[in-house]
């Protein structure tokens, strides 16, 4: 990933969720102020990609586009929904237990700092400089009169592993606070993403809850697999942290998480598929993880 440009693979995740949104079951997932929110993120892309937002609003190209999504790597499309929601439902209960705070690491068009912003909650996002800055622009042009995640650019990599957490940050470290990687980790080195969560537990006093995704590719068939890396080749940017799901679970629990929560792609597929009615499968090898 580069500092100074678009993140494709965070506009695709935006693209694909306004596209299934656009069907009614799962757009029920969602309250409409997120709703609007991606509408406005695919709106607001650069040509062509903005251009998905009109194409998309038909049944025949949605089908198209579901048809020939499925048949490169089942089941992205609908992990991409199945993350989002959740990601709130433990943001919610979380809530319930006193966290005021989040910090979003590698945000991409994620709509949860601005979110959160609005219920009381401080909120951070951290992206690469030309993200970051991109993000606060939409923001400032969209949504004038709400109250803005603080945006922080940093992009890090294994000669710049600070996250920004010196004395004069504006995160408090005395804040209960929930952290979120979601589809981050997968494109760091190893020694990054360990460096990262180290300094995450040095920083604030109460241990934050971490809610992170996971992505164990040796659990997809060759095929699929290769069609994951090729996918994220095509537009620039990597996969890095090739572990599995013992190895992903050792790397939190030897910097000190205890891993509370653990969801895989079937039991998350079953709850969705019966709670909105769709067939569509969850990828194989698909984690989402909250440790504290
Ligand atoms: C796959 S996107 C995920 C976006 C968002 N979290 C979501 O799930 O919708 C990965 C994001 O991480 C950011 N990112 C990747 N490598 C990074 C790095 N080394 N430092 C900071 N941000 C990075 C990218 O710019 C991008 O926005």
């Amino acid at each position: 990933m580069k500092s100074d440009q678009l993140s494709k693979t965070a506009a695709f995740i935006a693209i694909k969720l306004y596209g299934l949104t656009r069907i009614p079951a799962f757009q029920s997932l969602f309250d409409d102020s997120v709703i609007k929110f991606y509408d406005r993120v695919v709106q607001n892309l650069p040509f062509p990609l903005n251009y998905y937002r009109y194409w998309l609003k038909f049944n025949w190209v949605r089908r198209l586009y579901i048809w020939s999504e499925e048949l490169l790597l089942p089941g992205d499309l609908l992990h991409i929904i199945a993350r989002k929601y959740y990601i709130r439902q433990l943001i919610n209960e979380l809530k319930d237990d006193g966290y005021r705070q989040i910090v979003v690491l590698g945000a991409g068009f994620d709509d949860l700092a601005f979110t959160y912003s609005q219920k009381g909650f401080s909120c951070f996002e951290i992206d690469v400089p030309h993200m970051a800055k991109y993000k606060q622009q939409f923001l400032n042009k969209h949504y004038p009169d709400s109250n803005h995640p603080d945006t922080i650019n940093a992009h890090l990599t294994n000669n710049q592993q600070k996250l920004p957490f010196g004395s004069s940050s504006t995160i408090n470290r005395d804040k209960k606070t929930i952290i979120i990687a979601e589809g981050f980790f997968d494109y760091l080195q190893t020694d990054l993403v360990e460096n990262i969560l180290h300094q995450i537990k040095q920083y604030f006093s109460d241990s934050p809850a971490l809610i992170s995704t996971h992505f164990a590719l040796d659990e997809l068939p060759l095929h699929h697999r290769w069609s994951f890396k090729t996918g994220v080749k095509t537009v620039g940017e990597e996969l890095k942290l090739h572990y599995n799901i013992t190895q992903f679970r050792k790397l939190l629990t030897s910097n000190g998480f205890i891993i509370k929560k653990q969801f895989d792609h079937q039991t998350i597929a079953s709850k969705l598929q019966q709670k909105i009615g769709t067939d569509l499968p969850i990828l194989q090898g698909f984690y989402l993880l909250m440790s504290k």
